[in-house]
């Protein structure tokens, strides 16, 4: 049985439960553990004493329980999907009204919403909150999206505030709104991430294979960049990556490495609600579907073959200090658009769900802790403090900024085209601005053929109304 009262009890000791808890723990926050697998609770008990903080290892959800005071906080850093049910399932009957369960994983947020609801009723209090960060971000800092009752944000506030990493003082943590808010945001954010790391690795195959340039080379350049205005975390360790040898054979480890993407799906979510919601992300969608497609090796060595005797126009990429600047300008706007499909996403969403998200908070707890940390984050949370737009690409900065640079990523695009050399993000985010800045597109055309063949009728231009038109049989 545990002795002492703690604060709050972590469920879930793997990488990111027992990096929770020492971040906790370091706080001076009293902390219970409980993980069904008991050596990783003797584990952590010895390191949490090593940094004199204060926990309790229980070997129950029972004894966790009486081991908390009340309220009692239960964070459960345990895997997204059915997992998270028994854990509710289990504590639900052991905690008293007003305890609150915390949900800290990589949930779906439909999840969230579905077992807020469930919990209704039973004087509980139900969180999801999203954690990024990974393992460093859980032990000294992370960005921490929460969602839920506002009362129990209020209870957590402390503990999150503390746990949270800092930017310039500031905690990156915030409450986002009621229910599945905080998880809808973190998905939102690996949507973007993908987007983020698809550009960048866009950039470096027309360093690669436009230009000819040496790992090395490329390393030294997304360092240099670092120092400017994409400064970021993703830039800063694709340079580290790029440098790294491989210890057994001495060569560049990068080109060890097979071209497959792993996911574990947080960035598909991202663009199926993107499309539930009609709020179109299409650079994110574009970096979803080349980690899908980068996993079919075999089928791309036989395409690779079939392709073989096509020959694609020269290069005419520079690799001049010019050149390099047009791949940074390029990438810059690109990152503008995606960032912009990426908030517009969670405008609408804060609309249909009722969530009130607060867009320029939500950039600024970004700034640090995060992997999608980035100098670019300050500028996007400074442009909606000037006011509300209706997308990103709206904002006077914004518009001044893509106007500047888009021609870099036009050029960037066409030749990266014309050499076969494959774009998708980037092009999508051209693709996307076009479209959006165009005021009168092609879905008159669309319109016409839905109602030819479906009577699905048409506004007019000239006219008030929805009309239907005999058209010509066909
Ligand atoms: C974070 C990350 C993290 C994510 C991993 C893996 O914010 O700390 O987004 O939560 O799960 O980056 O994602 P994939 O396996 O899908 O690439």
């Amino acid at each position: 049985m545990a002795q002492a009262a703690t604060k709050i009890g972590v469920v879930g000791l793997g990488t990111m439960g027992a990096n929770l808890v020492l971040n906790i723990a370091s706080h001076g926050f009293g902390t219970t553990g409980f993980d069904p697998v008991p050596d990783k609770v003797a584990d952590l008990a010895k390191a949490v004493g090593g940094i004199g903080g204060s926990y309790v290892s229980v070997g129950s959800l029972s004894e966790m329980v009486q081991a908390i005071e009340a309220p009692r906080i239960v964070l459960m850093m345990v895997p997204a999907g059915p997992i998270v049910d028994q854990q509710i399932e289990a504590l639900t009957p052991l905690l008293s009204k007003g305890d609150i369960i915390v949900d800290a994983g990589n949930t779906d947020f439909n999840d969230t919403i579905r077992r807020t609801k469930a919990l209704e009723g039973s004087g509980l209090l139900y969180c999801g909150i999203g954690v990024s960060g990974g393992e460093l971000g859980a032990r000294y800092g992370a960005s921490i999206m929460a969602g839920g009752p506002p009362e129990a944000y209020a209870i957590l506030e402390p503990i999150l505030s503390a746990i949270a990493a800092r930017h310039e003082g500031e905690p990156c943590v915030a409450y986002l709104g009621t229910d599945g808010a905080g998880n809808f945001v973190k998905t939102i954010h690996n949507g973007i991430e993908y987007a983020d790391m698809q550009m960048i690795a866009e950039i470096y195959g027309i360093m690669r294979d436009g230009l000819n340039l040496d790992n090395a080379a490329m390393s030294k350049i997304f360092s240099r960049w670092n120092e400017g205005g994409l400064q970021s975390y993703l830039i800063e360790i694709t340079g580290v990556v790029l440098a790294e040898k491989d210890p057994e054979t001495g060569k560049d480890l990068v080109d060890l490495i097979v071209d497959s993407a792993g996911q574990k799906g947080t960035g598909r979510w991202a663009v199926i609600e993107a499309q539930k919601l009609g709020a179109g992300a299409t650079t994110l969608e574009a970096a979803v579907s080349a980690r899908s497609i980068s996993s079919r090796l075999q089928e791309r060595a036989q395409a690779a073959e079939v392709y073989a005797g096509l020959t694609a126009t020269q290069p005419e990429f520079a690799g001049d200090d010019a050149g390099i600047a047009e791949l940074e300008a390029a990438l810059e706007t690109a990152k503008i658009i995606a960032y912009a499909q990426g908030f517009a996403v969670m405008q609408t969403a804060s609309k249909d769900y009722g969530w009130e998200l607060p867009l320029g908070t939500i950039a600024r707890i970004w700034r640090a802790g995060c992997i999608i940390r980035s100098r670019f984050l300050d500028d996007i949370a400074a442009g909606y403090d000037k006011g509300s737009v209706a997308n990103l690409l709206l904002a006077p900065d914004f518009v001044e900024r893509v106007s500047k640079g888009e021609g870099a990523l036009r050029r960037t695009v066409s030749r990266a085209t014309l050499a076969g050399l494959p774009v998708p993000a980037l092009s999508a985010a051209l693709a996307y601005f076009d479209d959006y800045r165009r005021a009168r597109g092609t879905a008159n055309l669309t319109q016409g053929q839905r109602d030819l063949f479906g009577a699905h009728t048409f506004q007019r231009t000239d006219r008030e109304g929805t009309f239907h038109h005999k058209w010509p049989a066909v």
